[in-house]
């Protein structure tokens, strides 16, 4: 039987967390508090009242007011570190983190502030024996203009960025906006993944033009493939990796998404399973592994092939991967 304990000890990779959901309460609060900024909330409790979402749009809504106390590099660097202190102990041996650095140069602060903040982290966590990469995504429901911005600054930091993401609101935003951008990361040495949302209208049409036509590397969520058998099978003979977030599913999709992760494993597509926002939606890595598994009856076997398949969908060398498989 899977236990607790089980999913927590079994090796995996991490290749589903955006860094600015993993902001607690906690450390929101303390942010506050040192850069002298007013949430509007007296207490760590009246903040976590605020804590309430059941669709994309509305946890987006307290996602990005969140952020507002994140000002300085040593900010960007605790939150990296608060968070690989945390997936250390869910024995997550590689993470590639995703960070949003229009949420914040829209607000004013350099990207240099981001960036640097994030990497240094990054390095001192190799101490603790997590090997930590950043993928910069960009914010699909903001103009063209500024992604192509953001990635001519990503340009000047290429050895400090593994790949590139698209995240945020997906609605009437296709991954098709951002042809030019993705296909000039690529041509720099990025790989690519891009959120398409389980329950988004234009779903198949989204993973379709990510398959077909940018070719990225994996999909983030994107488990309503299942409605397309031809584009299932072009994913198995392609091994694109489908990174599947059953607590996140369950706050905005109401809906863990279990079916559909089994059916995939079954036809083998490498899925595998991870946070998206630990901070929002109650559960770190190891959290989503035991409520899918508890949920759907998994085996151990079934645990061990996801935890697999995120190794086999990350992007770190060969060389390195026969080391964790
Ligand atoms: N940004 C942070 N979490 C996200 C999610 N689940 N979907 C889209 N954008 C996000
Ligand atoms: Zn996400």
């Amino acid at each position: 039987k899977v236990t607790p304990e089980f999913t927590r000890n079994l090796p995996k990779a991490e290749l589903h967390v955006h860094i600015e959901g993993t902001l607690t309460p906690e450390l929101r609060f303390k942010l506050a508090k040192r850069n002298g900024i007013d949430t509007g909330y007296s207490s760590i409790d009246e903040m976590k009242k605020m804590y309430n979402y059941n669709s994309l749009s509305s946890f987006l809504d307290v996602y990005y007011a969140a952020m507002d106390v994140l000002q300085t590099e040593q900010d960007f660097y605790d939150l990296a570190m608060a968070y690989l202190h945390r997936a250390v102990k869910n024995n997550v041996r590689h993470v590639e983190i995703f960070f949003d650095p229009q949420a914040h140069t829209t607000r004013g602060i350099k990207f240099s502030t981001v960036i640097n903040g994030l990497y240094r982290a990054t390095v001192d966590a190799r101490a603790l024996n997590i090997d930590a990469r950043l993928i910069m995504c960009f914010l699909r429901d903001l103009p063209r203009d500024s992604a192509q911005q953001t990635l001519n600054e990503a340009l000047k930091y290429k050895d400090k960025i593994i790949g590139i993401g698209l995240d945020s609101d997906e609605h009437n935003n296709p991954p098709m906006k951002f042809y030019n951008q993705f296909t000039t990361a690529s041509a720099n040495g990025f790989h690519l993944t891009a959120h398409a949302d389980p329950d988004q209208k234009d779903s198949i049409e989204h993973i379709r033009q990510l398959l077909e036509i940018i070719c990225v590397d994996r999909v983030d969520h994107g488990t309503n493939i299942v409605e397309d058998p031809d584009l299932v099978e072009l994913a198995a003979k392609r091994k694109i990796g489908f990174t599947s977030c059953p607590l996140s599913n369950t706050f905005l999709n109401a809906d863990m998404k279990g079916k559909e992760v089994l059916e995939l494993l079954n036809k083998g597509v490498k899925i595998s399973i991870h946070s998206d926002d630990p901070a929002y939606f109650g559960g770190y890595i190891a959290d989503n592994y035991y409520a899918i598994a508890q949920k759907y009856n998994l085996t151990k076997e079934q645990i061990v092939t996801l935890a697999c398949n995120s190794f086999e969908a990350s992007w770190i060398s060969e060389e390195q991967k026969a080391l964790y498989l």
